[in-house]
Protein backbone atom coordinates (compact mmCIF):
# COMPACT_ATOMS: atom_id res chain seq x y z
CA UNK A 1 0.00 0.00 0.00
CA UNK A 2 1.93 3.33 -0.67
CA UNK A 3 1.25 6.14 1.34
CA UNK A 4 0.40 9.21 -1.62
CA UNK A 5 0.88 12.70 -0.27
CA UNK A 6 -0.23 14.46 -3.27
CA UNK A 7 -1.45 18.34 -2.00
CA UNK A 8 -4.03 18.52 -4.45
CA UNK A 9 -5.34 21.93 -3.46
CA UNK A 10 -4.42 24.76 -1.78
CA UNK A 11 -4.70 25.57 1.90
CA UNK A 12 -6.37 28.46 1.97
CA UNK A 13 -9.83 26.57 0.33
CA UNK A 14 -12.24 24.75 1.74
CA UNK A 15 -12.34 21.10 0.37
CA UNK A 16 -15.14 19.45 -0.87
CA UNK A 17 -15.57 15.86 -0.93
CA UNK A 18 -18.54 13.43 -1.60
CA UNK A 19 -18.83 10.19 0.20
CA UNK A 20 -20.96 6.96 -1.53
CA UNK A 21 -21.09 3.84 0.45
CA UNK A 22 -22.75 0.49 0.77
CA UNK A 23 -23.46 0.23 -3.15
CA UNK A 24 -23.84 -3.93 -3.10
CA UNK A 25 -23.30 -4.06 -6.32
CA UNK A 26 -23.88 -7.73 -7.53
CA UNK A 27 -22.24 -9.19 -10.74
CA UNK A 28 -25.64 -10.10 -12.17
CA UNK A 29 -29.14 -8.68 -12.01
CA UNK A 30 -31.22 -10.55 -9.80
CA UNK A 31 -34.46 -9.96 -7.47
CA UNK A 32 -33.68 -8.64 -4.18
CA UNK A 33 -37.26 -9.21 -2.37
CA UNK A 34 -38.33 -5.91 -0.85
CA UNK A 35 -36.13 -3.54 -2.90
CA UNK A 36 -37.20 -3.95 -6.64
CA UNK A 37 -34.33 -1.75 -8.07
CA UNK A 38 -30.47 -3.04 -9.07
CA UNK A 39 -27.84 -1.74 -6.65
CA UNK A 40 -26.12 -0.07 -9.93
CA UNK A 41 -29.20 1.87 -11.22
CA UNK A 42 -29.55 3.18 -7.42
CA UNK A 43 -25.40 4.02 -7.92
CA UNK A 44 -26.26 5.73 -10.96
CA UNK A 45 -28.95 7.48 -9.76
CA UNK A 46 -26.68 9.18 -6.83
CA UNK A 47 -23.88 9.28 -9.25
CA UNK A 48 -26.44 12.00 -11.58
CA UNK A 49 -27.89 13.77 -8.85
CA UNK A 50 -24.55 14.54 -7.16
CA UNK A 51 -22.58 15.27 -10.36
CA UNK A 52 -21.95 18.74 -9.85
CA UNK A 53 -20.46 18.37 -6.41
CA UNK A 54 -18.45 15.25 -7.90
CA UNK A 55 -16.90 17.62 -10.70
CA UNK A 56 -16.37 20.61 -7.85
CA UNK A 57 -15.21 17.80 -5.13
CA UNK A 58 -11.51 17.29 -4.53
CA UNK A 59 -12.44 13.92 -3.66
CA UNK A 60 -15.34 10.89 -3.91
CA UNK A 61 -14.66 8.61 -1.23
CA UNK A 62 -16.22 5.37 -1.32
CA UNK A 63 -16.54 3.38 1.95
CA UNK A 64 -16.99 -0.13 1.53
CA UNK A 65 -19.67 -2.83 1.14
CA UNK A 66 -18.90 -2.39 -2.62
CA UNK A 67 -19.79 -5.59 -4.37
CA UNK A 68 -22.69 -7.13 -2.02
CA UNK A 69 -21.19 -11.26 -2.43
CA UNK A 70 -17.59 -9.60 -3.21
CA UNK A 71 -17.62 -10.89 -6.63
CA UNK A 72 -14.78 -9.86 -8.98
CA UNK A 73 -17.07 -9.28 -12.28
CA UNK A 74 -18.71 -6.48 -9.92
CA UNK A 75 -15.55 -4.97 -8.50
CA UNK A 76 -14.59 -4.70 -12.06
CA UNK A 77 -17.76 -2.99 -13.25
CA UNK A 78 -17.24 -0.60 -10.42
CA UNK A 79 -13.91 0.22 -11.77
CA UNK A 80 -14.98 1.55 -14.53
CA UNK A 81 -17.84 3.41 -13.44
CA UNK A 82 -15.75 4.89 -10.86
CA UNK A 83 -12.82 5.58 -13.62
CA UNK A 84 -15.36 7.55 -15.52
CA UNK A 85 -16.10 10.81 -13.24
CA UNK A 86 -13.71 13.93 -13.31
CA UNK A 87 -12.53 13.39 -9.56
CA UNK A 88 -9.91 10.97 -8.21
CA UNK A 89 -11.93 7.65 -6.08
CA UNK A 90 -11.21 6.43 -2.77
CA UNK A 91 -12.15 3.37 -1.93
CA UNK A 92 -11.98 0.88 1.26
CA UNK A 93 -13.44 -2.21 1.82
CA UNK A 94 -16.46 -2.83 3.95
CA UNK A 95 -17.60 -6.37 5.53
CA UNK A 96 -19.40 -7.62 2.46
CA UNK A 97 -16.35 -6.73 -0.04
CA UNK A 98 -13.29 -9.51 -0.01
CA UNK A 99 -9.75 -8.12 0.04
CA UNK A 100 -8.41 -10.27 -2.89
CA UNK A 101 -10.90 -9.42 -6.17
CA UNK A 102 -11.43 -6.27 -4.38
CA UNK A 103 -7.49 -5.52 -5.12
CA UNK A 104 -7.50 -7.38 -8.33
CA UNK A 105 -9.79 -5.77 -9.79
CA UNK A 106 -11.10 -2.57 -8.63
CA UNK A 107 -8.18 -0.18 -9.00
CA UNK A 108 -7.89 2.16 -11.91
CA UNK A 109 -5.70 5.24 -12.30
CA UNK A 110 -8.14 7.22 -10.76
CA UNK A 111 -9.73 4.86 -8.70
CA UNK A 112 -7.47 4.23 -5.65
CA UNK A 113 -7.90 1.58 -2.54
CA UNK A 114 -6.80 2.58 1.10
CA UNK A 115 -3.81 4.91 0.79
CA UNK A 116 -3.64 7.75 2.73
CA UNK A 117 -4.03 11.47 0.46
CA UNK A 118 -3.23 14.93 1.64
CA UNK A 119 -5.15 18.10 0.00
CA UNK A 120 -4.39 20.99 1.76
CA UNK A 121 -3.96 20.96 5.26
CA UNK A 122 -5.96 17.70 5.71
CA UNK A 123 -4.82 14.15 5.61
CA UNK A 124 -7.57 11.77 4.10
CA UNK A 125 -6.53 8.27 6.01
CA UNK A 126 -8.70 5.17 5.01
CA UNK A 127 -8.70 2.81 7.08
CA UNK A 128 -9.81 -1.16 6.73
CA UNK A 129 -11.65 -1.32 10.10
CA UNK A 130 -12.14 -5.67 8.76
CA UNK A 131 -10.22 -7.13 11.40
CA UNK A 132 -13.01 -9.63 13.01
CA UNK A 133 -13.93 -10.97 9.57
CA UNK A 134 -10.50 -11.90 8.91
CA UNK A 135 -8.01 -14.70 9.77
CA UNK A 136 -4.39 -14.25 10.28
CA UNK A 137 -2.18 -17.09 8.12
CA UNK A 138 1.18 -18.48 9.04
CA UNK A 139 3.15 -15.82 6.92
CA UNK A 140 1.24 -12.76 8.59
CA UNK A 141 -1.06 -12.22 5.79
CA UNK A 142 -4.88 -12.27 6.23
CA UNK A 143 -7.30 -13.89 4.66
CA UNK A 144 -11.20 -13.26 4.55
CA UNK A 145 -13.27 -15.23 7.02
CA UNK A 146 -16.87 -17.23 5.27
CA UNK A 147 -18.48 -15.20 7.89
CA UNK A 148 -17.31 -12.19 7.46
CA UNK A 149 -20.39 -10.46 6.97
CA UNK A 150 -21.49 -10.88 10.45
CA UNK A 151 -18.14 -11.14 11.91
CA UNK A 152 -17.45 -8.07 10.85
CA UNK A 153 -20.46 -6.04 12.33
CA UNK A 154 -17.60 -4.27 14.06
CA UNK A 155 -14.99 -2.36 13.28
CA UNK A 156 -11.67 -3.49 14.11
CA UNK A 157 -7.61 -3.06 13.25
CA UNK A 158 -5.63 -6.11 12.48
CA UNK A 159 -1.86 -5.18 14.13
CA UNK A 160 -0.84 -4.71 10.38
CA UNK A 161 -3.44 -2.22 9.86
CA UNK A 162 -3.35 -0.23 13.33
CA UNK A 163 1.17 -0.11 12.76
CA UNK A 164 0.32 1.37 8.92
CA UNK A 165 -2.53 3.79 10.28
CA UNK A 166 -0.10 4.69 12.91
CA UNK A 167 3.50 5.10 10.94
CA UNK A 168 1.36 7.47 8.76
CA UNK A 169 -0.18 9.87 11.59
CA UNK A 170 2.96 9.65 13.19
CA UNK A 171 4.87 10.85 9.20
CA UNK A 172 2.28 13.85 8.26
CA UNK A 173 2.63 17.15 8.55
CA UNK A 174 -0.82 18.01 7.80
CA UNK A 175 -2.81 19.85 10.02
CA UNK A 176 -6.13 17.95 10.35
CA UNK A 177 -6.67 14.59 9.57
CA UNK A 178 -10.25 13.01 8.44
CA UNK A 179 -10.45 9.32 9.17
CA UNK A 180 -12.54 6.81 6.78
CA UNK A 181 -13.41 3.94 7.64
CA UNK A 182 -16.35 1.06 6.64
CA UNK A 183 -18.08 0.16 10.40
CA UNK A 184 -18.98 3.31 12.29
CA UNK A 185 -17.74 3.13 15.94
CA UNK A 186 -20.36 4.83 17.68
CA UNK A 187 -21.37 3.05 21.36
CA UNK A 188 -25.00 2.06 20.06
CA UNK A 189 -23.96 -0.30 17.16
CA UNK A 190 -19.94 -1.10 18.37
CA UNK A 191 -19.87 -1.27 22.07
CA UNK A 192 -16.65 -3.43 21.90
CA UNK A 193 -14.92 -0.55 19.86
CA UNK A 194 -15.36 1.49 22.73
CA UNK A 195 -13.31 1.80 25.72
CA UNK A 196 -9.22 0.70 25.34
CA UNK A 197 -9.64 -0.86 21.50
CA UNK A 198 -6.85 -0.54 19.47
CA UNK A 199 -9.35 2.07 17.42
CA UNK A 200 -10.21 3.74 20.71
CA UNK A 201 -6.60 3.97 21.72
CA UNK A 202 -5.39 4.97 17.92
CA UNK A 203 -7.50 8.23 17.78
CA UNK A 204 -7.31 9.17 21.34
CA UNK A 205 -3.12 9.00 20.50
CA UNK A 206 -3.31 11.16 17.45
CA UNK A 207 -5.40 14.91 18.37
CA UNK A 208 -5.00 15.87 15.19
CA UNK A 209 -7.89 13.40 13.75
CA UNK A 210 -11.09 15.69 13.65
CA UNK A 211 -13.85 13.80 12.22
CA UNK A 212 -14.66 10.28 11.25
CA UNK A 213 -16.75 9.24 8.06
CA UNK A 214 -18.38 5.91 7.68
CA UNK A 215 -20.91 3.78 6.17
CA UNK A 216 -22.11 0.28 7.11
CA UNK A 217 -25.52 1.50 8.73
CA UNK A 218 -27.08 2.26 5.33
CA UNK A 219 -28.64 5.43 7.07
CA UNK A 220 -28.15 9.47 7.64
CA UNK A 221 -26.57 9.05 11.61
CA UNK A 222 -23.98 10.70 12.97
CA UNK A 223 -22.65 10.54 16.97
CA UNK A 224 -19.18 10.78 18.63
CA UNK A 225 -16.32 8.92 19.28
CA UNK A 226 -13.13 9.56 21.45
CA UNK A 227 -14.93 13.14 21.70
CA UNK A 228 -14.80 12.94 17.62
CA UNK A 229 -17.82 13.48 15.44
CA UNK A 230 -18.44 10.26 13.68
CA UNK A 231 -20.49 10.47 10.06
CA UNK A 232 -22.16 7.96 8.62
CA UNK A 233 -23.35 8.31 5.00
CA UNK A 234 -26.53 6.51 3.78
CA UNK A 235 -26.36 3.73 0.69
CA UNK A 236 -26.82 4.84 -2.74
CA UNK A 237 -28.57 1.20 -2.85
CA UNK A 238 -30.73 1.03 -0.09
CA UNK A 239 -31.21 3.51 3.14
CA UNK A 240 -33.00 3.30 6.14
CA UNK A 241 -34.83 6.36 8.40
CA UNK A 242 -33.24 5.20 11.48
CA UNK A 243 -35.65 7.90 13.39
CA UNK A 244 -39.25 6.69 11.75
CA UNK A 245 -37.69 2.70 11.51
CA UNK A 246 -38.64 3.04 7.46
CA UNK A 247 -37.04 1.98 4.03
CA UNK A 248 -35.41 4.66 2.67
CA UNK A 249 -34.09 5.78 -1.00
CA UNK A 250 -30.71 6.02 -2.29
CA UNK A 251 -28.59 8.84 -1.22
CA UNK A 252 -24.94 10.15 -0.10
CA UNK A 253 -22.94 12.58 1.70
CA UNK A 254 -21.51 15.73 1.45
CA UNK A 255 -18.26 17.71 3.21
CA UNK A 256 -16.46 21.02 3.08
CA UNK A 257 -13.62 20.77 4.91
CA UNK A 258 -12.05 24.10 6.11
CA UNK A 259 -8.66 24.82 6.85
CA UNK A 260 -9.16 25.49 10.48
CA UNK A 261 -10.67 21.81 11.03
CA UNK A 262 -14.25 22.56 11.16
CA UNK A 263 -16.36 20.16 9.01
CA UNK A 264 -19.56 20.73 7.51
CA UNK A 265 -21.77 17.87 6.20
CA UNK A 266 -25.30 16.90 4.88
CA UNK A 267 -27.20 13.78 3.33
CA UNK A 268 -29.51 14.38 0.87
CA UNK A 269 -31.62 11.37 -0.70
CA UNK A 270 -32.37 11.46 -4.06
CA UNK A 271 -35.36 11.61 -5.31
CA UNK A 272 -37.43 9.81 -7.66
CA UNK A 273 -39.32 6.35 -8.28
CA UNK A 274 -36.48 4.64 -6.29
CA UNK A 275 -37.12 6.42 -3.35
CA UNK A 276 -40.92 6.43 -3.98
CA UNK A 277 -40.89 2.76 -3.80
CA UNK A 278 -38.93 2.14 -1.07
CA UNK A 279 -40.91 4.27 0.95
CA UNK A 280 -44.13 2.84 0.31
CA UNK A 281 -42.68 -0.22 1.18
CA UNK A 282 -42.99 -1.71 4.46
CA UNK A 283 -40.11 -2.19 6.56
CA UNK A 284 -39.47 -6.13 6.24
CA UNK A 285 -39.73 -7.38 10.34
CA UNK A 286 -36.12 -8.54 10.49
CA UNK A 287 -34.83 -5.94 9.50
CA UNK A 288 -37.06 -3.83 12.44
CA UNK A 289 -35.56 -6.80 14.56
CA UNK A 290 -32.44 -5.83 13.93
CA UNK A 291 -32.84 -1.82 14.07
CA UNK A 292 -34.55 -2.47 17.65
CA UNK A 293 -31.70 -4.78 19.17
CA UNK A 294 -34.29 -8.29 19.13
CA UNK A 295 -31.86 -9.84 16.71
CA UNK A 296 -28.41 -9.57 16.04
CA UNK A 297 -26.65 -10.15 12.77
CA UNK A 298 -25.14 -13.25 14.08
CA UNK A 299 -28.07 -14.55 15.41
CA UNK A 300 -30.10 -14.24 11.77
CA UNK A 301 -26.90 -15.76 10.18
CA UNK A 302 -27.16 -18.78 12.40
CA UNK A 303 -31.12 -19.24 11.04
CA UNK A 304 -30.92 -21.57 8.40
CA UNK A 305 -32.91 -20.41 5.27
CA UNK A 306 -35.80 -22.79 6.06
CA UNK A 307 -35.43 -21.13 10.00
CA UNK A 308 -35.46 -17.39 8.40
CA UNK A 309 -38.79 -18.18 6.56
CA UNK A 310 -40.39 -19.82 9.75
CA UNK A 311 -40.00 -16.97 12.17
CA UNK A 312 -40.01 -14.29 9.65
CA UNK A 313 -43.01 -15.43 6.97
CA UNK A 314 -40.62 -14.71 4.11
CA UNK A 315 -37.43 -16.12 1.97
CA UNK A 316 -34.26 -14.17 3.53
CA UNK A 317 -33.52 -11.69 1.18
CA UNK A 318 -30.12 -10.95 2.25
CA UNK A 319 -26.74 -12.99 1.61
CA UNK A 320 -25.81 -14.94 4.55
CA UNK A 321 -22.69 -14.25 4.56
FE1 LIG B 1 -23.85 -2.34 3.62
FE1 LIG C 1 -21.41 -3.23 6.03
Amino acid sequence: MQHDSTSTRPSTDTIGIVQISDLHLRDAPGARSFVSHEPEDGLAAVLADAADQVEDAALVVATGDLADLGEAGAYERLGGILAALPTPVYCLAGNHDRQDPLQAFLPRPTVHLEPAVQVGNWLMLFLDANAHGREAEADGTYRDRDDRVHAAAQPGLTPAEERRARAILTATRAEHVFLWLHQPPLPETAPDAQGDSELALLVRDFPKIRAIGAGHLHGDLSGEFEGRPVYVCPSSFMSLNPRERTLEGPGYRTYRLHPDGRVDTEVRTVPGPMTDALRTTPMPAFLTDLMTGRVTGKELSALSDADFEARYGERRPMARS
